[in-house]
């Protein structure tokens, strides 16, 4: 990692804590809510967001693979973009950060994916990464007609998928695989990808096979950090990056996932909280959500359930990020020291609130320690933006 065949890419800058922009392709981000404000699927919303963070120095731009939606009135996530052609306009569009695609393993074949991969990684300059998922949201993956693999099966498929393509990527000439899934046959990929060896890779998978898989293949994995639980944490990034080192010889980012409500008083950061969760939430939808996940079958309490479902009705279950610009760095601080390299963040109304944490929030990021400062443009201005969207 870090090597200077990805010297364009800044996932490897010097930031003790990397951000990234989660979900800015499909509809509602990661906030299963009717509130107003909440992100709807145009190009022009997504370029604005994804700019912006650009144009901020934020290091990475993630999409989610996404087919279909979880219903509801929302239909959440129900209006989508496919995210290699979404890296691509984005690649276009933006200098400095990282685009990533994520490819659903079962519905796209890795000569294709490797292919799509490399042009985007050209039209940005070396600045593509690509997020590998094997899906869990069955009536998605049944749409495309083929049987869906068992979940340590998928991670199996996964990973040949994923020889080929980084085979594709290296080899020289014309090349074979032959594997229990895939079949290469003089397998010719030219121009190879701007980064070498190639573009980096991120594996979220938290099941014990999902967390051997990034341990063995990827650049960032990720982990769950909850409130009051630092040190969990602690032992839990530690476990992931023994496991990289001692098994495959690896080094890996390993990041998290939050979701910012920040306002300039704690209390008004709940209040908002309260109202788009519990007030304007789309609880059919996260009942669906949940459902397929399996969550109704861990035997899990009543108030746990529902606890669980109001933290991804609020963003995805990820890490809430929920109070003063002081507060939310204070927590990224905790975050940083118990060892976690980056943090994707969402928002409800995406523009408005990123704007909002360009102009407060980075600022103290950079005071902390955390980054480096970047050079500010008229572009980042623009303090009164939360204003039509706060309550
Ligand atoms: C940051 C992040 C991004 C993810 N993106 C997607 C995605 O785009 N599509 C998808 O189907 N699953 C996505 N997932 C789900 C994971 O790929 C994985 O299925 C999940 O974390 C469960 O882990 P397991 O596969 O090891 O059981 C994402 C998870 C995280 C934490």
């Amino acid at each position: 990692m870090g090597d200077n065949g990805r010297r364009c890419n800044p996932l490897f800058n010097r930031n003790r804590l990397k951000l990234g922009v989660f979900a800015t392709n499909v509809s509602n981000g990661c906030a299963i809510t009717l509130a107003e404000g909440r992100f709807e699927t145009t190009w022009a919303n997504t370029r604005a967001v994804n700019t912006l963070a650009d144009q901020a120095g934020l290091e990475a731009l993630v999409p989610v693979a996404r087919w279909k939606g979880f219903g509801g009135p929302s239909n959440f996530n129900g209006t989508c973009f496919e995210t290699f052609t979404w890296a691509a306009g984005l690649a276009a569009q933006t200098t400095q950060a990282a685009v990533f695609a994520t490819a659903h393993v079962p519905t796209i074949h890795p000569i294709v994916a490797a292919k799509q991969g490399t042009t985007v990684d050209h039209i940005s300059g070396g600045r593509f990464a690509l997020n590998v998922v094997c899906g869990w949201f069955r009536p998605e993956l049944e749409m495309f007609g083929a049987p869906v693999l068992e979940h340590d099966e998928a991670y199996a498929y996964a990973a040949e998928w994923l020889q080929v393509v980084r085979l594709l990527w290296t080899a020289e000439g014309e090349v074979d695989y032959t594997g229990r899934f895939f079949t290469i046959r003089r397998g010719f990929h030219e121009p190879k990808p701007v980064q070498r060896p190639f573009p980096p890779v991120m594996s979220a998978g938290s099941s014990p096979v999902g967390r051997r898989f990034a341990a063995q293949y990827a650049d960032m994995a990720f982990t769950q950090l909850r409130p009051a639980e630092f040190e969990e944490a602690r032992a839990e990034i530690a476990a992931l990056r023994r496991l990289a080192r001692e098994e495959f010889g690896r080094e890996l980012q390993v990041w998290t996932t939050a979701y910012v409500v920040c306002r300039p008083t704690e209390r008004e950061a709940r209040e908002y909280l309260h109202y788009y969760v519990y007030e304007r939430g789309d609880w059919e939808a996260v009942e669906n959500l949940t459902r397929i996940m399996g969550m109704q079958k861990r035997h899990l309490t009543p108030a746990r359930l529902e606890q669980l479902k109001a933290q991804f009705v609020a963003g995805w279950g990820g890490f809430p990020l929920v109070g003063t610009p002081e507060q939310i760095v204070e927590a990224l601080l905790q975050a940083a020291r118990v060892g976690v390299d980056g943090v994707t963040l969402s928002w409800v109304s995406y523009e408005a609130e990123l704007r909002q944490w360009t102009t407060e929030v980075l600022p103290l990021l950079e005071q902390a320690g955390l980054r480096e400062p970047v050079k500010r443009t008229d572009a980042l201005s623009g303090r009164d933006a939360l204003s039509s969207h706060a309550r």
